[in-house]
């Protein structure tokens, strides 16, 4: 319809007034780039904490907290481990009766379902008896892990055990990782990684056993390797497979895997007492925080558990707790604060399993890594908030979302019972009872129901398996997030038509990230700028914080990270960052000088020469763009057009798909400045939607990246530069195509 007049006029006034709005915002930004930006992390200033308990000494003094940071890295003060012998502890532990019948059932069941309680000695044991039963002979004995911290602190703790070098007799292997050699015998890995060893040998001829732990996870790569090693045993009758549980799923698991026999191990648990909250607490954090200071001050000794969801939080406790602890004095006995959580650097990891000197009590402030995944001794009192972060499929925004949700009363029951490990414990539940009951899901939902699947289904339309509907999964992910999957590798020309595998597709599986960031690698290769894209890859797959902030020099730290900002926006900045690392020839004072991070540059550096063999593989060139940064702007189009977004009239930005309000967060380098249009690498709720690494962009790069996705909205009366602006995407391909897509019917063969 054509525009009238009047609106045609309030168009024009619309766009007077934002671009005063945009100039006003530019000033301020110039004065607000020196300001101290405030985490939106709800931080200390925003809760009301125990008063009494702050106040005993005054106000805090400032320099605790960087104090509390230096206590941390100085282990001295840890005690030694208990005077057992390895052999000792080795044999105290509840699976060793089971030695030899365990061998024995291995030996006559190529598949076995082994239950057995957290800590009863599964993960770190099982694989040594293997190994000492002659399985390592003739293959590898693997055992995979759902999280990274746990690959890593379990081989470290066996190679301790067998008394070898970490990486020969035992090694481990995670992404971009791999600590290995030709003498390993037993590999701890990812479940991840042995996803992607899956897809290039289907068979894992390398393996003579393999050991899916913590199944009850039901992480993604578990579940998929549950189906594609069932597979593999049908051509390989001498490949033992071994499925481990903490919890009673057992029966679930047998079921499915051929009603194979399930050996349990008796657990050896004292009574845990589980106290409720009477009343529903407001403020979670906070009364964990008092929570754990009250146990310390009250309770027998005996050391202290505490489940938050996320480093931020945790970083944070230890900080307040602390700062709390040194304002009551030397008159009360010493409380040692050790986070842990995957990021954390693995000396620190480490620490936690350390027993505190005689006279301290340990506070472990942990997320759910510590519900099953590793097992710290000497804990009899667990403080469980009830949250958990997990990733969820929004739908609204069309990706996965990291998310603070309840647990399931079997997270409950898991985090109560790691109090009662050592002896009788106390399980302090910040929830009411009836939250418990009514509230809580009985089970967690498995991730592969609730996450997105585009990458899953990358790599198995990348092993040949085109027919997802028939695939025997144990808990078959919905449809509908199969539609969105499909649909989204369609968009990113990972798949054609018919919803086969592509050429680009093919390439894209092979490299270890998601699809979107491994087309826009493989984009820039043909858009001549893979030299810079390579180390913003790079530095966006460490995962770990790339500039520091310490809390005590925020403002310099500020400054010093103002001087990379590029005006482009947040991708740019990562690129200036590793240039001035690489220019400093790869030098760690320089990092501290910057307030970088030494170990995300080191990794980053090691990512990115495991991403250069990947691309040579594949023929693809390594080319620099020089200066100009538009290319490589228009390769994250390729990749990341999805997470497009544009600047509302009102406040902050809206997506392109589907309009939900996002913001700019306060640590980007865009900060406070003008941009139209941009896209994000991630949204992270904290207390608003904040867009993450986000770059400025001019809209119609997003037709051209993804012309399946976008159209040049219809309009007459634009001018031209308007009319290039209106873009939407297009109402989906698959969702009102018929499921057939799923299946790859129209072709024979393959499946
Ligand atoms: O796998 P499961 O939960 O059954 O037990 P595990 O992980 O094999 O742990 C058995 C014991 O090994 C624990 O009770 C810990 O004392 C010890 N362990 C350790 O000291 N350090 C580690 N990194 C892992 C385990
Ligand atoms: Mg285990």
């Amino acid at each position: 319809a054509a525009m009238s007049g009047d609106a045609l006029a309030k168009e024009r006034r619309d766009l007077r007034q934002q671009e005063a709005r945009d100039k006003a915002e530019q000033e301020a930004g110039k004065v607000d780039l020196q300001a101290q930006w405030q985490d939106p992390m709800a931080g200390p200033g925003e809760r009301q904490f125990a008063s009494d308990l702050r106040n005993a000494r005054g106000a805090p003094q400032s320099g605790a907290r960087a104090e509390w940071r230096q206590q941390q890295t100085q282990k001295k003060e840890l005690g030694k481990r208990t005077s057992m012998t390895i052999k000792e502890q080795r044999e105290s532990l509840p699976v060793f009766k089971f030695r030899d019948s365990l061998l024995k059932a291995v030996h006559e069941n190529p598949l076995l379902v082994v239950v057995g309680d957290t800590g009863s000695g599964k993960t770190t044991q099982l694989t040594q008896y293997l190994a000492e039963g002659g399985f390592g002979n003739n293959g590898l004995i693997g055992c995979t892990q759902p999280r990274r911290v746990a690959a890593v602190s379990v081989a470290k703790r066996v190679a301790e055990e067998v008394g070898c070098q970490l990486g020969k007799e035992i090694g481990y292997t995670i992404r971009f990782e791999d600590n290995t050699s030709p003498e390993t015998v037993i590999k701890y890995m990812t479940d991840g990684i042995m996803q992607r060893e899956i897809l290039l040998d289907p068979e894992l001829k390398k393996y003579s056993v393999i050991m899916l732990d913590e199944a009850h996870e039901r992480t993604i790569a578990t579940d998929v390797l549950f189906c594609l090693l069932k597979k593999a045993l049908k051509r390989r009758p001498d490949l033992k497979v071994i499925v481990t549980s903490a919890t009673l799923d057992a029966e679930k698991f047998s079921k499915y895997f051929n009603e194979c026999p399930i050996f349990s191990i008796p657990g050896r648990t004292f009574p845990v007492e589980i106290m409720y909250s009477r009343e529903p607490e407001t403020d979670y954090l906070d009364a964990a925080l008092v929570t754990a200071m009250q146990i310390h001050l009250t309770e027998p000794p005996g050391d202290i558990l505490l489940f938050l969801t996320g480093k931020e939080e945790i970083d944070t406790s230890c900080e307040i707790l602390y700062e709390r602890m040194k304002a009551l004095g030397p008159s009360v006995p010493e409380l040692l604060i050790l986070p842990i959580y995957s990021s954390l650097p693995s000396e620190a990891q480490s620490q936690v399993f350390e027993p505190a000197p005689s006279g301290a009590r340990k506070l472990v402030i942990a997320t759910n890594i510590a519900e099953t995944s590793i097992t710290i001794d000497g804990i009899y009192y667990v403080i469980d908030p009830g949250f958990v972060k997990q990733q969820a499929y929004d739908a609204k925004l069309g990706m996965d979302r990291l998310q603070v949700t309840p647990i399931s009363q079997a997270q409950a029951k898991q985090r109560a019972g790691r109090a009662g490990r050592t002896g009788p414990g106390k399980c302090f539940r910040l929830y009411t009872e009836a939250a418990y009951q009514s509230e809580m899901l009985p089970t967690t939902i498995p991730e592969i129901q609730r996450q997105n699947l585009s990458n899953t289904i990358l790599m198995l339309k990348a092993m040949g398996i085109n027919d997802l509907l028939h695939f025997d999964f144990m808990d078959p992910p919905p449809t509908n997030t199969m539609l969105t999957a499909l649909e989204e590798l369609y968009a990113l020309s990972a798949l054609d038509d018919e919803g086969l595998l592509t050429r680009l597709g093919r390439q894209m599986a092979d490299f270890p990230m998601e699809p979107a960031l491994a087309k826009t690698l493989i984009t820039s290769a043909a858009m001549q700028c893979s030299d810079e894209m390579l180390s913003i890859v790079a530095m966006i797959s460490t995962q770990g914080e790339i500039f520091s902030r310490p809390r005590a020099e925020q403002q310099k730290a500020d400054q010093k990270k103002a001087r990379f900002h590029d005006p482009a926006g947040d991708h740019l900045t990562l690129l200036n960052a590793y240039q001035g690392y690489k220019g400093a020839n790869y030098d760690f004072g320089w990092c501290r000088e910057n307030f970088i991070q030494a170990r995300s540059m080191k990794r980053a550096r090691d990512v990115r020469d495991q991403l250069i063999t990947i691309l040579q593989r594949h023929r693809l060139p390594i080319v620099s763009c020089g200066r100009d940064s538009t290319r490589v702007r228009q390769a994250l189009c390729a990749g990341y057009f999805r997470n497009a977004a544009r600047k509302d009239p009102t406040e902050g930005f809206k997506t392109l798909v589907e309009g939900t309000p996002v913001y700019m967060h306060p640590s980007s380098a865009l900060f406070g400045k003008a941009a139209e249009h941009v896209i994000y690498h991630s949204l992270v709720e904290t207390t608003k939607e904040y867009m993450h690494q986000v770059t400025v962009i001019e809209p119609k790069w997003l037709v051209e990246a993804a012309p399946t996705f976008f159209k040049v909205a219809p309009t007459d009366r634009l001018s031209k530069r308007k009319k290039q602006e209106r873009i939407q995407p297009l109402h989906s391909k698959f969702a009102d195509a018929d499921a057939w897509r799923l299946s790859a019917q129209t072709r024979p063969g393959k499946g």
